[in-house]
């Protein structure tokens, strides 16, 4: 190797370092590696030219140029690093967030007041040990009205009342639910007692006034074993009117009634006053009905296949939003469907600040 060419040499890897350590930018390293290591850079130009040497010289002259493409590869690499950390540094600086500024308010969403009533209905009967089932809006006739032990000619299955589909080949039609009851059928026939559960959602009749709306919600409550009783019934749903409403001293009386899948029957009201126009709930002079239960019928627990004698148990229904309007002082049923968002933002619940209802029991 030739001293000129030695000399040539240490002025490349000069020029080269030189040009590494100045790169303003990564981009800008990027080019110059390109440029000098790259396939046609000029230190990989000269690498390829060594095969034309005589092999002591090419010896020599490989050692020299892969200490220049080392020294070259060192200096790049060592600016990319403090590149690379100048930039993160120019963007911390650029991008910090203060922490003092105030929050930007984002508008939060209110819990409906339907929702709101089945969650605390779910919490105070889940603390006695109920469970939540659920069965279909659009429910088998029989499921509807045989099953629950309803005559061909009761009322209720008129066409007037009961919004039914189109009849299918077999002559059987299909109904929205008007009641939820038929839960209660399809537990029983999908499980064994001991059964305790409680069966909330939407059900469908046609009925339309200030007090009545064609979709509408219910919840269901069904006990069945071997030795449940009235008892139970009346001190069950004396806890529940209780708690829900937070009274300690509700009156709640049972009054005899009829349905068609519960012998005996009873409605269930709770006290209340109407003194000056007002409604109050508590105790006073008069009486409100807010549920119907019963111990189920000996002909409803055959027909899901359960032997009355030795099976027995009670079941209740009420109205979700009649109780809602009552606790909630919610005066027109029909605003619950409006949706209008100002009636929204006074009756409805901020999420996690909605009342604790369980604390009554
Ligand atoms: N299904 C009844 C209705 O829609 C409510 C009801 C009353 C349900 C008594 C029951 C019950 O389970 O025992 O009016």
């Amino acid at each position: 190797m030739t001293e000129t060419a030695n000399q040539d040499l240490e002025a490349l890897k000069a020029e080269l370092v030189g040009a590494a350590s100045a790169a303003p930018d990564l981009d800008a390293l990027e080019t110059l590696r390109v440029e000098a290591l790259g396939k046609k850079g000029r230190v990989t130009g000269l690498m390829k030219a060594l095969g034309g040497l005589e092999p002591e010289a090419r010896k020599e002259a490989g050692r020299r140029l892969n200490e220049v493409k080392q020294a070259v590869q060192q200096a790049i690499e060592a600016r990319r690093d403090d590149l690379a950390d100048a930039e993160l540094e120019a963007r911390l600086v650029k991008e910090s967030i203060d922490v003092s500024l105030p929050v930007r308010p984002r508008p939060v969403g209110r819990i409906h007041p339907i929702s709101q009533t089945i969650d605390e209905i779910i919490a105070i009967f889940g603390e006695m040990g109920f469970s939540v089932a659920e069965g279909p809006h659009i429910e088998e006739d029989w499921l509807n009205f045989g099953a629950l032990n309803f005559p061909d000619e009761h009322p209720a299955r008129q066409e007037m009342d009961t919004f039914y589909l189109p009849s299918r080949e077999d002559g059987t039609r299909l109904v929205l639910r008007t009641h939820t009851s038929p839960v209660q059928i399809r537990h029983m026939q999908a499980h064994e007692p001991p059964i305790r559960i409680i069966a909330p959602g939407r059900t469908f009749r046609a009925d339309s006034d200030a007090t009545h709306s064609p979709m509408f919600h219910q919840v269901e409550g069904l006990v069945i074993d071997k030795t449940t009783h009235m008892g139970h019934l009346k001190g069950t749903l004396i806890e529940f009117c209780r708690a829900f409403f937070g009274i300690d001293d509700l009156p709640v009386r049972f009054r005899a009634s009829y349905f068609p899948f519960t012998e005996p029957s009873a409605e269930v009201d709770i006290g209340c006053s109407r003194e000056g126009g007002q409604l109050v709930i508590g105790p006073g002079k008069d009486w409100l009905e807010i549920l119907g239960s019963g111990m189920v019928h000996p002909n409803v627990l055959r027909n899901c296949g359960l032997d009355p004698a030795e099976y027995q148990g009670y079941a209740f229904g009420m109205g979700i939003e009649r109780i809602a309007m009552l606790k909630y002082g919610i005066p027109d049923l029909r605003t619950f469907y409006d949706s209008d968002l100002r009636w929204l933002r006074h009756y409805g619940f901020v999420p996690l600040e909605a009342p604790s209802v369980v604390r009554g029991l």
